[in-house]
């Protein structure tokens, strides 16, 4: 690898939050659910909270009709703020500041719900010729590492598309896009893909290799994608752009460490909010005394 090519950095952090959010109707009606709230912070706040601790300093919002309050989230709240001062409220004002802090964010707007790949695609002039992150908001990661500095670190060295993957066991594996791959020498968790299969059934599945919500792409994927025609759905396939994207370029599946959360599906969610709230140092030990003596 060439001594620019190793330079190369990420900088800049997608987020595609423009979809509709069926699965968790009727909350979603009106209020985004990349604002829903686990424990007490909208499920969008901890993928932007990682991507900055993963280096990014610019994050994209790809947003739609009925989206706007996202961008008042992490806007500066003068009323808030002003008001916990007076009554001298220090800590939650520090949690406001913090949240408007949180980098430099980008909007644009994805017209209509046109799938994930028109999501990332809005995105191309804000991005510019450069590798990106993508993160899809209602993936909702707990790890040590942030999972995109996990793999970001990966892509230090292979300087290719990366996409994040778990390992899915029986026949749960049909809900994802499934890896075909080889994992790499230098690292099992580093496999080089060979194909991409959409939901399949368990039987045909190539692999337990699921991909999930968290992607590290070169902006080739920009070409490809105004090139990949509508596939299911009738939306334009972030993973059949991927599919593309193999016949220019090596691509990357990386099994993160970490338990990852699908904060858009109710199940999943749930999960989440216990998870979290019992890892809350002020929170957890009292909500486990709770859960203890349920009638389970
Ligand atoms: P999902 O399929 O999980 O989101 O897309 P959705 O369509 O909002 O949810 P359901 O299935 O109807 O409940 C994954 C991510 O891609 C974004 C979504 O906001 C979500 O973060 N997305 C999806 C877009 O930004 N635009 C789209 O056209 C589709």
């Amino acid at each position: 690898m060439s001594e620019t090519m190793s330079k190369i950095k990420i900088r800049k952090a997608v987020f595609p939050a423009a979809g509709l959010g069926t699965r968790f109707l009727p909350a979603t009606k009106a209020i985004p659910k990349e604002m829903l709230p686990v424990v007490d912070k909208p499920i969008i706040q901890y993928g932007v909270e990682e991507a900055v601790a993963a280096g990014c300093e610019q994050i994209i919002i790809v947003t739609g009709r009925g989206k706007t309050v996202i961008e008042d989230h992490f806007d500066i709240s003068f009323e808030l703020e002003h008001q916990l001062e007076s009554r001298g409220k220090h800590d939650l004002l520090a949690l406001a500041r913090q949240i408007s802090n949180l980098g430099s964010i980008a909007y644009i707007r994805q017209k209509e719900a046109m799938g994930l790949g028109h999501a990332v695609l809005m995105a191309r002039d804000l991005v510019g010729d450069e590798p990106f992150a993508v993160i899809l908001p209602d993936d909702v990661i707990d790890a040590t590492r942030p999972c995109l500095q996990q793999m970001i670190e990966v892509f230090d060295d292979v300087q290719s598309s990366i996409l994040a993957t778990q390992v899915v066991e029986g026949p749960a594996i049909s809900a994802y896009g499934v890896l075909d791959c080889q994992p790499t020498a230098k690292n099992p968790r580093v496999m080089e893909v060979k194909n991409l299969v959409e939901k399949p059934k368990p039987a045909s599945a190539p692999s337990k290799n699921a991909i999930i919500g968290r992607y590290i792409l070169t902006p080739r994927i920009f070409d490809v994608l105004e090139k990949t025609p509508l596939g299911a759905g009738n939306e334009l396939q972030l993973t059949d752009a991927i599919r593309n994207l193999l016949q220019y370029e090596k691509v990357y599946g990386y099994r993160f460490e970490g338990k990852r959360y699908d904060a858009g599906d109710k199940l999943g969610f749930l999960q989440a909010t216990v998870q979290f709230a019992l890892e809350r140092g002020d929170l957890g030990p009292e909500f486990r005394n709770w859960l203890k003596q349920l009638p389970l």
